[in-house]
């Protein structure tokens, strides 16, 4: 940084000489940026012009900030407030609250003792009652590094009126889920969001979503959805995505879009397809993915009857110990997939976080039913039991080639499902998705750089004016004059992830600075400490 008199600028802050890529996919141009307070007053030849503080930016990329459309960073953004996961990947925007779950609409009730298990290990106790607004009244207070697009989440509401009861709502639940979108949406939230492969989204019919789904859209809301099955019922999950679309009269997003175990690959040729359709209808439809042919999830997910996950925690365990009903379980899952008899798929399902018993993160299930001389779902219903259903597994169940085909579809935004982190204390002892570290700086390195698979612009576009566009963001993800100074600067030859599965908590290479309204809040790849992002209200962004 170098420092220049001018007690008359019109700038605080110039960014010298960098390529822009202005973020809504058109040809970069060499200029330079003027900042003043939290806005770019002036992109071009400020050659004559000096600030206090100039960046010389020469042969570096010059973007909006990253906006990461898929987030749960709403369970961190309490106790990490400098999300430095995130802001060292260059994103300055997270959409939270996704896949049907909402940590400002928790209450300290039992029944959202699963939730509070996120944050009890951290410090953060639950004063929020339940209320978005106090909820970000409380990360006001304290701060946050990236600005923050709050959701609320049908599984959260659905726990709210309904605790894990797995029957549809009567008439008066219904008009009181509608009334919490209601509230919420006077709170500011954009999307209303589902997770229906998890329980309690998962007990709920297509029929009840559009009836809520009605309500988000009367409130100006889009729909964003963790389809029902990524893997043998993809299709169907698509279908049911885009019914809800038409029937509710709403915007849809599909999350984190993939396909799901090996005789499932190449269904999304097909789901794009339907897409594309859809939208050549009228239907407002797009999607997003994070950049790796893995994911990760709590391990009852997929694996479990929906039965079983009936009425929370406790009751899974019990179920779990009963020897009749563990046979049960057991026929019930084999008779679906009976493949998963033989070793080759346990192999692909790796613990991830197991904060019981740390010694069992890393291991396939595989390794750990040869350890125990068991089967491979006695050892997965072992471990739920072991740590009272609270652990998650990485499943390698994604091919390349759809990772690459969704990548590549301009309808796609770039969203990590990260819960930002920092390799610090307590939180670094978490097996995390390396997406948390990497998704944005691995699309530009491995996707664009390395295998030509996009154009920079194309993939700055999918991190910034097309997520902005699906928000109907108006003052961000273009880099524009009178827009927000939220800007990313990266080297485009360096640009790199280097989190891995085995070693997560490894920040990036290659991003060196990130302003948010102006301020740097990552110098040379290192956070400042400086927390100048917002909760973004819809009504006022
Ligand atoms: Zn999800
Ligand atoms: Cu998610």
């Amino acid at each position: 940084m170098k420092e220049e008199r001018a007690p008359s600028s019109r700038f605080d802050l110039i960014l010298r000489g960098g390529t822009v890529f202005d973020g809504t996919g058109a040809e970069p141009f060499v200029a330079d940026v003027g900042v003043r307070g939290e806005r770019i007053v002036a992109i071009g030849d400020l050659s004559s012009a000096s600030a206090p503080c100039v960046l010389e930016v020469a042969g570096l990329c010059v973007t909006p900030g990253f906006i990461d459309i898929h987030t749960h960073s709403d369970i961190s953004v309490l106790y990490n407030p400098q999300q430095t996961s995130a802001l060292a990947q260059g994103v300055t925007t997270q959409v939270v609250g996704n896949c049907g779950i909402t940590m400002g609409l928790i209450t300290e009730e039992p029944i959202f003792s699963y939730e509070r298990r996120w944050l009890a290990p951290h410090g953060v106790r639950v004063t929020w009652e339940g209320r978005l607004e106090r909820f970000h009244e409380r990360v006001l207070e304290q701060g946050v590094a990236t600005n923050i697009i709050p959701q609320v989440g049908h599984g959260t509401l659905r726990k709210r009126v309904m605790g894990m009861e797995r029957r549809a709502p009567t008439a008066g639940e219904s008009a009181r889920m509608q009334e919490l979108i209601e509230q919420a949406a006077e709170d500011g939230v954009w999307g209303f969001s589902t997770g229906l492969e998890y329980a309690p989204g998962s007990y709920a019919s297509t029929e009840e979503i559009i009836a809520l789904a009605k309500t988000a859209a009367r409130c100006g809301l889009f729909y964003s959805t963790h389809l029902r099955d990524e893997g043998d019922h993809l299709v169907e999950a698509v279908e049911e995505a885009l019914r809800i679309g038409w029937e509710a009269g709403i915007p849809v997003q599909l999350s984190h879009h993939k396909a799901d175990g090996e005789r499932n690959w190449g269904a999304v040729q097909k789901t794009l397809r339907m897409v594309e359709e859809a939208r050549a209808q009228g239907l407002d439809v797009m999607l997003d993915q994070y950049p790796y042919d893995a994911y990760l999830t709590s391990l009852l997910t997929g694996i479990l009857p929906d039965w079983v996950t009936e009425g929370g925690p406790d009751a899974v365990v019990e179920r779990l110990q009963s020897p009749a009903l563990r046979e049960q379980i057991k026929r019930e899952i084999l008779a679906r997939h009976p493949d998963w008899d033989a070793p080759a798929h346990w192999q692909r399902v790796v613990v991830a976080t197991a904060r019981n018993n740390r010694h069992l993160q890393g291991k396939s299930i595989w390794q750990l039913a040869r350890e125990r001389g068991c089967h491979p779902l006695d050892a997965v219903m072992d471990v739920l039991i072991e740590e009272h259903t609270f652990v998650s597994a990485a499943r390698f169940t994604m091919s390349e080639e759809d990772v690459q085909t969704v990548l590549k579809h301009p309808l796609t935004s770039i969203g990590s499902d990260a819960i930002s982190t920092a390799p610090l204390g307590k939180m670094s002892l978490d097996r995390v998705h390396p997406r948390t570290y990497g998704t944005f700086p691995r699309v530009l390195g491995r996707y664009v750089r390395e295998l030509r698979l996009l154009s920079l612009a194309e993939a700055v576009h999918k991190m910034t004016g097309l997520p902005a566009h699906r928000l109907g963001l108006r003052e961000r993800g273009v880099l524009r004059e009178g827009a927000i100074a939220d800007i990313t600067v990266f080297h485009p030859l360096t640009v790199q992830d280097r989190s891995t599965f085995e070693e997560p908590h490894q920040l990036p290479m290659g991003i060196e600075y990130v302003l948010v309204a102006g301020r740097i809040a990552l110098e040379r790849g290192v956070p400042t400490g400086v927390l100048a992002g917002r909760v973004l209200r819809r009504q006022e962004a």
